[in-house]
């Protein structure tokens, strides 16, 4: 409630007196993560009729484009760079908080998963990324930079008194995290497998199977949001859960137009019960 409170207050009246203290971000954090509330809905909206013009929609732009690998390394290391900045800045104020083996597990979780994807994944296990449009570098840049500053900053504001129902809440969100950083590796690795293993080298995309993409198109995106659920519910607050939201709205219309792509693509190979995204429903 407090992070609704917190949400709306700013948007709706501009007073932050009624945030509880122990939440109260400063004014601009506040204004922050309603302005991020706010294209979070304008994503969802924007990518059920516009496809981001990067992987295997990237030939769409006739603009500039971004050589994958690069691009790649450059936007999601944002996500850790100013993650790490802000909280390094403001950890007098987390060591002296009372929920800090919380708020560093926490943190460990945030930089696991943008260490692998903003080194570990490009560097590494990644055969070939294809390049993006400069617009869409762009908005990736812009939103890893805020979003790391604000996880940051809502880990250490928001520090409660530690009690056996949060103990619980955030063993249940770290266990749905793992799940989901598990799987997210394993369907990554399988699109890594299929194209690495491939012998026709005319061919880039062919038809991923086993694991979580017996039951959807996007096993990696279906992942991917299941990890930053785990998260928000883990941390239970404002910024994570707007993250979360964001993540939905940017991955669930894109796994969409993916899923149409493989009808289209591959006709009479994608089993009738595979969905998109979401097992059995969409
Ligand atoms: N949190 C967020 O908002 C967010 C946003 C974007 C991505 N991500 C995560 O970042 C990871 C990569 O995202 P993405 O959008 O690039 O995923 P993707 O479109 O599924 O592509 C992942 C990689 O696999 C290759 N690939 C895709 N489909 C293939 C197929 N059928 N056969 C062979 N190779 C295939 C792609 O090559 P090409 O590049 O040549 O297409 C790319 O290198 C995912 O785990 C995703 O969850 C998170």
């Amino acid at each position: 409630m407090s992070c609704l409170r917190t949400l709306y207050g700013p948007l709706l009246s501009l007073d932050f007196s009624h945030v509880e203290k122990n939440t109260l971000c400063e004014p601009f954090d506040q204004k922050l993560i309603a302005g991020f509330f706010l294209t979070g809905v304008a994503t969802l909206f924007a990518s059920i009729f516009i496809i981001a013009p990067y992987g295997r929609f990237g030939e769409m732009t006739k603009l500039f484009k971004v050589p994958g690998k690069f691009g790649w390394i450059v936007q999601e290391s944002m996500s850790w760079i100013f993650f790490l900045f802000t909280f390094i800045k403001y950890s007098d104020t987390l060591l002296h908080g009372s929920h800090t083996t919380r708020n560093l597990l926490t943190a460990v979780m945030y930089l696991t998963h943008y260490f692998h994807r903003s080194l570990v994944y490009p560097l590494f296990r990644a055969h070939s990324i294809s390049g993006q449009s400069f617009y869409t570098f762009l908005s990736a840049v812009l939103f890893c930079a805020v979003n790391g500053y604000q996880n940051a900053k809502w880990l250490i504001y928001s520090q409660n008194e530690p009690t056996f129902h949060s103990t619980i809440i955030m063993v249940v969100g770290f266990s749905i995290w793992l799940f989901g950083f598990y799987f997210n590796y394993k369907s990554d690795q399988t699109l890594i497998d299929l194209r690495n293993n491939n012998k026709d080298k005319t061919q880039k995309y062919f038809v991923p199977t086993g694991g979580l993409y017996n039951y959807v198109s996007s096993a990696n995106y279906l992942s991917e949001i299941i990890e930053w659920i785990g998260f928000a519910i883990a941390t239970n607050h404002c910024a994570s859960i707007m993250f979360a939201f964001w993540t939905a709205s940017n991955l669930i219309p894109r796994a969409v137009s993916i899923h149409n792509w493989y009808l289209e693509k591959f006709p009479g190979k994608i089993p009738k019960h595979r969905k998109a995204v979401i097992p059995y429903i969409l």
